[in-house]
Formats: C-alpha cells, structure tokens, sequence
C-alpha cells in the first residue's frame, strides 16, 4: 500500500448496473501512481471485488460492527467484508456518526474489529458547522481523533478520512488554508502519540474534477475520500489522475 489513496465511497447508491462504471476506471487506469479504493454499498461488495480483481482497484465496506459474529440482525462483522473481497472499510463517517448515533468509543472498537480481520480502517473524523462558527474545530478534531483510534494503530492498518460535516455532499468545500489548518493539526496529534508512523490523511467533503488538483497541492493531504463524484467513471478518473499528478 502507498500513501497516495483515491477511495471512493457510494453510500447507498448503486445496483448491478454501476459495475459497468468500475471496468471502465479500471480500463483507464492500469498502472495508477495512487492507491484507488471503492466502497460500494455491502450488496455489490462481492461482485465488484471479482470486477476488481488483478487490477489497480482496491475495494472496501462502510461500516462493520465491532464482534466478530452473533446475534446481530442487519450488521456485517469485519471478517465478513475480508471474505467478500474487500481490503478496507470506513469507519465513523459522519452519516454513520449522524443516523446510527455512533460514539468516538464504537468507532474505536469497530477500528479494532477492522485490524483484528485484516482490513485497513478509513477513519472519519470532521466538525460541524456550528462547531467551526463556534471556533472549536480543532478541539473537536482532537477529541475524535483521540477517542477514535484505539491502540495498535499504524499507517499500514489506519488511515484518517478529515471531512468537514457541512462540505460534505453541499457543494462547499474549505479554503486550502482551512484545510492545511486541520491536516497539519491531524499531522502533530498523530506524531504525538503514534510516533513513526506516516499515517496517509484524506480530505473528503465536495472533492470535484475541477478542485482536486488544488486541494491535493496542499501539505499533508495524501488523498481524498469522494462521495458524489465517485460512482461516475469519468469524474473520479479525473480526480485520480490529479492525484497522480500531485
Ligand atoms: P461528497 O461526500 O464527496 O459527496 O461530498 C464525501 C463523503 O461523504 O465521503
């Protein structure tokens, strides 16, 4: 794994149809610079996994539950995801943060359960709006970022997804000077207590073919994490190749 990562994340989008759109990424990036990783919603995992496979393409969940099996109707346990094919899974994005309630402390677990099935965690941390109005992001960024990350994380096993709540899906993004802010904060936090570790940093949140250069131009981004301009082939290609480029 290199520390340049263009992941992909669908949500809840996509049928059987969208493969289509992976073998046309896969066609036009052969022997990509970057990382390229796609979270499909966990009904396509599979499928896109046997799509992926020899190529480029790396895929991944969008959540696991944080036990390893059990009585628990509609989750997916880590080791699930490593079967279907997956690589990776995002954890405590902030829709999971919003709608399913999710603590600091769940995400840190889910992340254990992540590593102990081999998977790479993308851990996602990010403020909300009233919280940047009100001058606390960076304390609100070190708090997920300490309550997130349990022991034993490294920059072969943990990557950190920064995605502001109010850029995500909006159109909005922050100014390069925000977003050096946060990642060079995410940067120290992280040389402080996991020391040695080069852990990679995305920037997700309204990541565009035409803003992707800017923002990957910016120190201590390695990446992004692309929600809405993921599942089209032709603009995350082109996000690809910025940060191919970068
Ligand atoms: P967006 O989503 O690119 O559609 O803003 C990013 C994300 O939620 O990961």
């Amino acid at each position: 794994m290199g520390k340049k990562l263009a992941a992909g994340n669908w949500k809840m989008n996509g049928t059987s149809a969208d493969l289509a759109e992976v073998s046309a990424l896969i066609a036009a990036h052969p022997a990509p610079a970057c990382d390229i990783l796609i979270c499909p919603p966990a009904t396509l995992l599979s499928r896109l996994s046997d799509t992926a496979q020899g190529s480029a393409v790396q895929t991944g969940g969008q959540d696991c539950h944080a036990n390893a099996s059990g009585a628990h109707t509609g989750d997916i346990a880590a080791a699930m995801l490593a079967d279907a094919g997956a690589s990776h899974v995002i954890l405590g994005h902030s829709e999971r943060r919003t709608d399913h309630n999710e603590t600091d402390a769940e995400v840190a677990a889910k992340t254990l359960a992540a590593h102990g099935a081999g998977l790479i965690a993308v851990v996602c941390i990010g403020e909300t709006e009233a919280q940047r109005d009100a001058g606390d992001t960076l304390a609100v960024i070190g708090a997920q970022l300490d309550g997130s990350l349990p022991q034993g994380c490294t920059a072969a096993n943990t990557v950190i997804a920064y995605e502001p709540v109010w850029a995500i899906g909006t159109g909005r993004v922050p100014s390069l000077d925000q977003i050096t802010e946060v990642h060079d904060f995410i940067r120290a936090r992280l040389n402080d207590r996991f020391a040695g570790q080069d852990f990679s940093l995305l920037y997700g949140g309204s990541v565009k073919p035409d803003n992707a250069a800017q923002i990957f131009a910016v120190g201590n981004v390695d990446g992004a994490l692309v929600g809405g301009a993921s599942l089209k082939a032709a603009d995350f290609s082109a996000i690809i190749s910025a940060l191919d480029a970068a």
